[in-house]
């Protein structure tokens, strides 16, 4: 079964509590929650309070991505907030395998996004510190664009790096994935799929969230 993570930040903002709820009640396996700082990209979201207030109320993996500058900065307060697992993007990091052994010494998973244009084959020297990858399918900072295609070749190269080692990374997909392409990234293997607009903007977020579940999560190709 794939793990979802429905993406709060399609949620409705003025009825927060409500939105966590729907994802507490539903078959959703982790809560997505995009920080954004307004530098790194060209949007700003929340912060450490509103994190911590939104990790209080979800019984799911709380899954921060932070899309910041000098996340070092900031990671041991997203620890503290309650979040499970910790992501920082690969271009916002000098010195990515001190970052990656910073999150761990917090207790939490640690992860790293890479933008569309970012190779996967530079993750190749730390890919056994990294406990997820997240490739990000749009240019981040915005919910509801479009999934962006080459990402099912970077899924397919990265399970093939992953498979060859005997690593358990896992591989997230961030960014246009709805129904309708879910399966073809699964096959391509993909463990994660974050859900922004195709779960809260449903009509029936709980059973949309149940149809993601649903899909095949076998890969379709051994390395
Ligand atoms: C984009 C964010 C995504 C976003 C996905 O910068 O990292 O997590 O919430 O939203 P959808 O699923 O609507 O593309
Ligand atoms: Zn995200």
């Amino acid at each position: 079964m794939p793990i979802i993570a429905p993406s709060i930040l399609a949620a409705n903002f003025g009825n927060l509590n409500a939105e966590i709820e729907m994802v507490n009640h539903s078959e959703a396996d982790w809560l997505h929650v995009d920080v954004m700082d307004g530098v790194f990209v060209p949007n700003i979201s929340f912060g450490q309070s509103i994190v911590k207030k939104m990790a209080s109320l979800s019984t799911k993996i709380v899954d921060v991505h932070l899309m910041i500058v000098d996340p070092d900065r900031y990671i041991k307060e997203f620890s503290d907030a309650g979040a499970h697992n910790i992501s920082v993007h690969y271009e916002a990091c000098n010195h990515l395998h001190r970052t990656l052994q910073v999150i761990k010494e917090c207790g939490a998973k640690a992860g790293v996004a890479i933008n569309p244009h970012t190779n996967v084959e530079l993750l190749s020297d730390v890919l056994e510190d990294i406990d997820l990858v997240i490739l990000m399918s749009v240019n981040p900072g915005f919910g509801g664009q479009k999934f962006i295609n080459h990402t099912l070749v970077k899924i397919q190269r990265l399970k093939q790096m992953i498979v060859e080692r005997n690593l358990q990374t896992l591989i997230e997909i961030d960014g246009g994935v709805g129904l309708q392409n879910a399966e073809i990234i699964l096959r391509a293997g993909a463990d994660v799929l974050v859900a922004g607009s195709s779960v809260f903007h449903s009509d029936n977020p709980i059973e949309t969230v149940r149809k993601f579940k649903a899909l095949s999560s076998k890969p379709s190709f051994q390395a």
